[in-house]
């Protein structure tokens, strides 16, 4: 997204993380800020201090993130970066649950700003578990870290932000109580994928777009996020969450939000998250009768990805064997605004399913059945396809005379391939939102009222999951997900695009 609002233009700051040793920071964060040194993006004056509860020396953890580098970096590691990196990376040793040990963290960070001059800004990062927030931000409040005369200290969290409405109710308030609203950094890292921010460009920037996109031109809108991977490790996590907590909750509605949304009065953070949070609220609510009609879950049971056998949710590591948890959710709803009264929006996202591809498709309603289309051809719909992964780019479709014969009328695909061809390389989502964070835009990250509403929109369908007696495992592994996902829009006449 392109903000017009900015913000610090000294990027000056010493990012903590908690959880210095996991996957997160090893896969995500470390990557993230080595390409931000090789796009010439760090700041110089920065330090990195990585809070973990392991022994280590500084040179084995500095070690341990080469490795890392050298494995998840998009670009290749660079001997000169890398050794810039290395100097501004610290690892600290305590067990963040012991209240003392930020005290001591307190003293290395005040000798650390003075070494490195960053000035005392702070950007404190939750990369744990979620039962470990609360505890942190009390540790960072009793160590007074965040209090820094004449500085700013912002606070990134990662998801889940509750298990519903009233638990991430009741941690917003708890990190109230040491950050205001406006340095809490909420992340969905969906929202700093090259194209989720190019939602709004496509739509805002573009005549042809913007003045089709209502329910007098679109006959639906398809967000589709399917993987083909399991829950593999994280079996334990995924028990108490499926894919409505672990994905539409937070994903998928904020895709839906962008797409949704009407322009904001002007490119600032809150303009735009305020147009974002009146989709939300907007959502139909849905009714018991809705409930049973237009949402369909699954959880997928043995089969073969990409030729490889492969088990059932239930017999995944650390899941019960009587699992009813979801792995799959394919859901219809309405928007209820002047712009989108009576055109669906289709969502559907799961694992272990045939293809991985996360795209918006837009179908534009069809033309009356006559001229061309009255008997001899069969009219394929205006498509614009947003397409966030694997390919990234935009495609559309539309009809036109072939030129090989005398009249015959073909689908004419357009293909953004060439950003589709450097898909390997585009920024990762966590350079963008690390590099975000430090110059204090918080657009790409969600406001507490978008949560919240998100959640009361989750909630009543977790709920109704939850009392809901369900057949499962009700798909193969490698398939595009239980038959009722297919009936759902067969009923009305249409189906699932895969481009
Ligand atoms: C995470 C979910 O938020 O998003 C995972 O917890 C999911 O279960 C992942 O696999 C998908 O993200 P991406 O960027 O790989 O599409």
């Amino acid at each position: 997204m392109v903000s017009g609002e900015n913000i610090n233009k000294d990027l000056s700051a010493c990012m903590v993380i908690f959880g210095g040793t996991g996957d997160l920071t090893h896969r995500k964060l470390m990557p993230a800020l080595y390409n931000l040194v090789h796009d010439g993006l760090l700041p110089e004056r920065f330090a990195v201090v990585s809070v973990g509860r392991r022994e280590k020396s500084q040179e084995q953890y500095r070690n341990e993130v080469y490795n890392s580098l050298n494995q998840y970096s998009r670009n290749k590691i660079d001997e000169n970066h890398w050794a810039k990196l290395r100097e501004l990376i610290y690892y600290f040793q305590f067990d963040f649950t012991e209240m003392d040990g930020y005290l001591k963290l307190k003293d290395f960070l005040e000798e650390l700003d003075k070494k490195a001059h960053t000035g005392g800004n702070r950007v404190f990062y939750l990369a744990v578990a979620p039962e470990y927030f609360e505890t942190i931000v009390q540790g960072i409040h009793i160590g007074r870290l965040a209090e820094n005369e004449g500085a700013w200290s912002r606070l990134v969290i990662e998801k889940p932000f509750g298990k519903d409405l009233a638990t991430a109710r009741k941690l917003n308030n708890k990190l109230l109580e040491v950050f205001t609203e406006n340095n809490i950094y909420r992340i969905d890292h969906y929202l700093g994928k090259e194209m989720i921010q190019n939602i709004m460009v496509l739509r805002f920037c573009n005549f042809i777009f913007e003045s089709l996109w209502s329910n007098k031109f679109i006959d639906n809108i398809q967000i589709s996020l399917t993987e083909k991977h399991g829950v593999g490790t994280r079996g334990g996590y995924y028990e108490n969450s499926g894919a409505m907590r672990d994905m539409v909750q937070n994903h998928i509605i904020q895709i839906l939000s962008l797409v949704a949304m009407e322009p904001p009065v002007n490119l600032k953070t809150d303009s735009i998250r305020t147009e974002k949070l009146k989709v939300i609220q907007a959502i139909e609510e849905f009714t018991p009768e809705l409930l049973r009609d237009n949402v369909v879950f699954g959880q997928y049971g043995r089969g073969v990805v990409d030729g490889v056998p492969v088990p059932g949710y239930r017999e995944e590591e650390k899941v019960s064997p009587n699992s009813m948890t979801e792995t799959f959710v394919a859901l219809k709803l309405h928007i209820n605004n002047l712009r989108w009264a009576g055109t669906p929006f289709y969502i559907r996202t799961g694992k272990r399913l045939g293809v991985w591809s996360a795209e918006i498709v837009v179908q534009f309603k069809s033309l009356p059945k006559i001229l061309y289309f009255k008997d001899m051809y069969i009219q394929e719909p205006n498509l614009l396809v947003i397409r966030i992964q694997p390919s990234v780019g935009v495609f559309f479709q539309f009809n036109t005379k072939d030129f090989s014969t005398h009249n015959d009328i073909v689908t004419t695909k357009m293909d953004s391939s060439h950003i589709s061809l450097n898909q390997g390389n585009t920024p990762e989502a966590y350079e963008r939102l690390l590099y975000d964070i430090l110059r204090g835009d918080a657009t790409l990250f969600s406001r507490w009222d978008e949560v919240e509403a998100s959640w009361m929109f989750a909630d009543r369908i977790i709920e109704y999951r939850e009392q809901k007696k369900l057949n499962f495992p009700n798909y193969e592994a490698g398939t595009m997900g239980p038959v009722k996902a297919f009936e759902l829009l067969a009923r009305d006449g249409r189906q699932w695009w895969n481009i």
